[in-house]
């Protein structure tokens, strides 16, 4: 946590404030749009439920397909179920580590070819870094597809200068207690269309009627964030700033230390923008480096160091099986190869060199 969080939650305290509406409510979207350059936000309480309300919005219902990047947290891709839709996975290109512009356009011809277009494309923007935005929108405007970003990870990171979840029809980010900013739990939808905003909004509260009694006309959801905790949220935003340079700092400490080891590369930078380094990952080869990932998870964890694979790919999760996936092999070797080091933004020189000599110690071993 920030300074302002502790204030912010008081007043929400002092004015007596505790529900999910509230002059923090108001505020955090606004100030979330400033921060972003987004137009409109709605704020709810979970990237998950933002998801679900924005393929709601777009149409996505029974027997949709929706197509979603493959490496990604399964969050990105349940929510097309819970509208009775079927997700249809992309792979990653090596650039970004995000969905492959050409696949999807791949993807879109054959599907058009038969007739069969898909209701959605949910793009992806993994570990703090854009997806190649541009060529994916143009793709989906060639065949009328509304584009859907999934920025959960990605708040803090730019694409050509801007916010990447504002591109699309609509974006959605996350402030769960992992992410570069939280709230605890929470998330905010945006879109440059007001009534597209107001109408998740309505959804977010049950979708209750304008009227005195209580009339609904729409199933709705109680999605909406909680006053208390738009108040941390706008503590938050004081410091993203001030966290993206941790987390980039995180990075640079490691790949100084560690980029030169046989083996071992770090995730790149795409030109086409700024990382936040939400988590700083690195892939290995395990005959150049000597020890698998695997192995160095495990030596790590003996030290009470916790380090994470790569997300296993939503084609290969069992859940998913049935579902189809264009191409697969770079997400499939990112997930063979890849591991994902401690990132918190409050880590120090200590806790960074505690984790490189740990790596080393491992590389000796081996070499
Ligand atoms: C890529 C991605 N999408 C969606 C989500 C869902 O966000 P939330 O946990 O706020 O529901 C997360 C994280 O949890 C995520 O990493």
């Amino acid at each position: 946590m920030g300074d302002r969080e502790q204030e912010f939650v008081k007043e929400a305290f002092d004015t007596n404030w505790i529900a999910p509406v509230g002059p923090h409510v108001d505020a955090f979207e606004q100030e979330f749009c400033q921060v972003t350059g987004a137009a409109h936000a709605a704020a709810v309480s979970s990237g998950t439920a933002a998801l679900h309300l924005a393929l709601q919005l777009i149409g996505v219902g029974y027997g949709s397909e929706v197509i979603c990047s493959t490496l990604t947290f399964a969050a990105s891709a349940n929510p097309i179920t819970y509208l009775g839709a079927k997700p249809v996975f992309i792979d990653s290109d090596r650039i970004s580590w995000n969905m492959n512009p050409d696949l999807l356009q791949e993807a879109l011809e054959q599907r058009d070819r038969i007739g069969k277009l898909p209701k959605a494309v949910v793009l992806v923007h993994l570990y703090g870094q854009s997806a190649d935005i541009e060529p994916i929108l143009k793709v989906c405007n060639q065949y009328g597809i509304p584009l859907i970003e999934d920025a959960a990870e990605a708040l803090g990171a730019t694409y050509k200068g801007r916010t990447p979840g504002t591109f699309g029809n609509i974006g959605i980010y996350s402030f769960n207690g992992n992410k570069i900013i939280t709230t605890s739990g929470g998330g905010m939808l945006v879109s440059d269309d007001r009534d597209l905003v107001a109408k998740a909004r309505f959804l977010a509260t049950q979708a209750r009627d304008p009227a005195p009694h209580y009339q609904h006309s729409e199933i709705g959801y109680n999605y909406r964030l909680s006053n208390v905790l738009a108040g941390i949220g706008r503590g938050q935003l004081q410091v993203l700033n001030d966290r993206v340079a941790a987390r980039r700092r995180n990075y640079e400490v490691y790949s100084s230390a560690l980029g030169n080891l046989p083996g071992i590369e770090f995730m790149p930078e795409a030109s086409f923008g700024n990382s936040s380094r939400w988590l700083t990952c690195l892939t290995i080869d395990p005959e150049t480096f000597g020890a698998n990932t695997e192995q160095i998870r495990i030596a790590l964890a003996k030290q009470q160091i916790e380090t994470r694979p790569v997300w296993k790919p939503l084609h290969l999760q069992p859940v998913f099986a049935e579902c189809e996936c264009i191409g697969g092999e770079v997400a499939e070797d990112l997930f063979a190869r890849g591991l994902c080091l401690p990132s918190g933004s409050n880590l120090t020189d200590t806790d960074l060199k505690r984790v490189i000599d740990a790596i080393l110690s491992v590389y000796s071993l081996v070499s």
